[in-house]
């Protein structure tokens, strides 16, 4: 069977990675998230306080890149890779409401993606790996075989996130996470260097009404077509 790269990209809280997950495990595919990678360089910055409510010492961050070593390490229990920095699991330090709300503005920086992008493509160099984000149909991969570009209505995504946030423990209220999907999705599509869009052969599914067996069929249809 060949090997393809599956590149899906879309807007915050659609469940990209949820189906990512199972689509890589159903095909014995790597699975990589990529917005974790961004995560970790934001939860580093916060962690060294280069950014904070009122400040952001971009210059500072740019310079410390070389200190920021991101790996992942597949986790039997949950069925998925963790993400490391720097050799230590920060897989659920990263799913904060605070990491959320500093990442689309660490991600603007051209330094920062370079290092991912960089990365992501030594990962997916052998194919056989599924890969989700923003940028990777249009910038990772811009020739990879499947691309699939997930949307939903901001509300739809905004209760999914508020209920796997109330889940996992955190207290927060869901105007506050409405108001991070939107402004998150601001930033990410109006940001210089790569911005979020949809790639023109990437093909759109709106999962609002759908289960998520139902994206996962659809999805492994489409891969078996290609496969
Ligand atoms: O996918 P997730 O919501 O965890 O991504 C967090 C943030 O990381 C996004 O809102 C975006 O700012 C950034 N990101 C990106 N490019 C990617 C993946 C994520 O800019 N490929």
């Amino acid at each position: 069977m060949k090997k393809i790269v599956i590149a899906i990209d879309g807007f915050s809280s659609t469940g990209k990675s949820t189906i990512a997950k199972q689509l890589a495990n159903n095909l014995n595919y790597i699975y990589v998230d990529t917005g974790a990678m961004y995560r970790a360089v934001t939860y580093f910055a916060l962690k060294n306080e280069l950014i904070g409510e009122d400040f952001f010492k971009q210059e500072e961050l740019i310079n410390r890149l070389g200190e920021i070593t991101i790996t992942f390490k597949f986790n039997i229990e949950v069925g998925f890779a963790e993400v490391y920095l720097n050799g230590k699991n920060i897989e659920s330090d990263i799913r904060t409401l605070k990491v959320s709300k500093f990442v689309s503005p660490v991600a603007t920086l051209s330094e920062v993606r370079k290092k991912l992008v960089e990365q992501q493509q030594l990962m997916g160099k052998d194919k056989g790996i599924v890969m989700d984000g923003r940028d990777i149909g249009t910038v990772v991969f811009p020739d990879a075989e499947l691309k699939i570009f997930m949307t939903a209505s901001a509300e739809t995504r905004a209760k999914r996130r508020y209920k796997e946030l109330l889940d996992r423990g955190h207290q927060l209220s869901y105007d506050e996470v409405l108001e991070n999907v939107t402004t998150r999705d601001h930033i990410d599509s109006t940001r210089e260097d790569s911005p979020l869009v949809k790639a023109d052969d990437a093909i759109e599914i709106d999962n609002s009404d759908m289960t998520i067996d139902e994206q996962l069929n659809r999805l492994i249809e489409l891969a078996k077509e290609i496969i």
